[in-house]
């Protein structure tokens, strides 16, 4: 997809200059950060400019002489001159995210990327899109939670002078979101979703035989940064909730929050314990799973987490997320590593699902994502 982006930079005039305030400069923001330095050595054009960037506790203009990732720095380090403490900071205020309205000025075309988890910045999305602000976000909170919040957000989206860009909240910038829509745009109904959509219990899963202790599996999960620096995070299930509300929502489903169900794998004992405590008893997990492997061994099937939205017997929609015992034959039984694999049954794809299958998770294609979804904006609006 990048790549033909891209060559329709190459070949037309210079797109009109997009002001960007990045939002997150942990993982993802810094891929970000990363990847525009990348496309500088590369001289690779785009018209993406950096005028402004935050975490949690410090914000700071860009100057247009100056390189982000440098400023990016001075922030995570909170020193500098120009270097402005957040009036809320820890938890940001409204004044703060003015603030950054006010940092992109009031003309031209102006794109805000979240690479935040922030409840907060979520919640003022909508705002920024209805004030003429496109919106780029790898986070999961403008869509995926309560049901107002999406419909705020879609009624923003459809006064029509603005973009949001989500491709990178589910699969980390896969094609997912954006087939939902096409087949829709094309007529068909989707009548059923089904997905790996963690990166990390995809691991886990794929790893795991019954024989090396389940929590060990997690405990190097954590150590290669797949998972959550707290597993239960992960194992709860509650991202993958988030996942699956996005994808219903894309396919015209408004569900509630609360009309998932979602098992969670972390054992009621670990639930309410400090991180580092939950952390020294994971072999709690080791047990249940040993059985849900082996009852799945004995039927020739394996273990995978899975979210699945479909109709119930009364032709309700409804969510589940959590274990399921698959076949080897089925459509999201193979793939490897921390791929995410999503089936896609709609009125053309009846039979046999549409399946969209890589890598669903990690800073650089979320990254990436992001950064196809701002440079969509900019040839939208060139
Ligand atoms: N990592 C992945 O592979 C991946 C994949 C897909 C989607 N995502 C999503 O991408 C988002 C970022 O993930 P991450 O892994 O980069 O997380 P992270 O490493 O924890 O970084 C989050 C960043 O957001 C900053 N932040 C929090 N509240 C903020 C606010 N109000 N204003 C400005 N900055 C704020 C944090 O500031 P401090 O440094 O001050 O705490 C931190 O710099 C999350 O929503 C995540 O779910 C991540």
């Amino acid at each position: 997809m990048s790549a033909v982006v891209r060559s329709a930079f190459a070949t037309h005039a210079p797109a009109q200059e997009v002001k960007v305030a990045l939002l997150g400069l942990g993982t993802v923001g810094s891929a970000v950060l990363d990847r525009l330095q990348q496309w500088q050595a590369q001289e690779f054009k785009h018209p993406l400019r950096i005028v402004h960037v935050a975490n949690s506790r410090h914000a700071a203009r860009v100057d247009v002489d100056v390189c982000p990732l440098t400023v990016a720095q001075q922030v995570r380090a909170g020193q500098s001159n120009g270097i402005r403490t957040l009036q809320g900071s820890p938890s940001i205020s409204a004044a703060d995210l003015d603030a950054v309205e006010s940092s992109l000025g009031a003309t031209g075309l102006r794109l805000i990327i979240d690479a935040t988890a922030s409840d907060i910045v979520a919640a003022r999305q909508a705002q920024w899109l209805e004030r003429g602000i496109h919106v780029v976000t790898a986070c999961k909170l403008g869509q995926g939670a309560g049901l107002q919040r999406f419909e705020a957000l879609q009624r923003a989206r459809e006064l029509g002078s603005t973009q949001y860009g989500d491709s990178a909240t589910v699969g980390a910038g896969l094609p997912v979101i954006r087939s939902i829509r096409e087949l829709r745009e094309g007529g068909d109904r989707i009548t059923r979703i089904a997905g790996v959509l963690s990166g990390s219990l995809a691991w886990l899963f794929n790893q795991y035989d019954g024989m090396r202790p389940f929590s060990g599996w997690v405990r190097e999960a954590g150590a290669k940064g797949y998972t959550e620096p707290d597993p239960r995070d992960d194992l709860s299930g509650e991202d993958v909730r988030r996942k699956i509300l996005i994808l219903a929502r894309s396919a015209g489903v408004a569900l509630a929050s609360e009309a998932v169900q979602v098992q969670s794998l972390v054992p009621e004992s670990l639930r309410e314990l400090p991180a580092n405590i939950a952390i020294e008893q994971l072999d709690a997990l080791d047990a249940p799973l040993k059985q849900a492997f082996a009852q799945a061994y004995r039927q020739g099937e394996v273990l995978r987490h899975l979210a699945v939205l479909e109709r119930d017997s009364n032709g309700q929609w409804q969510a589940q997320v959590g274990l399921q015992s698959l076949p080897p034959s089925h459509p999201l039984a193979g793939g490897a590593g921390t791929d995410n694999r999503i089936a896609i049954w709609s009125d053309r794809y009846c039979e046999q699902p549409l399946v969209i299958q890589g890598p669903g998770a990690g800073a650089q294609v979320t990254a990436a994502g992001l950064l196809d979804d701002a440079l969509r904006v900019a040839k939208l609006y060139a």
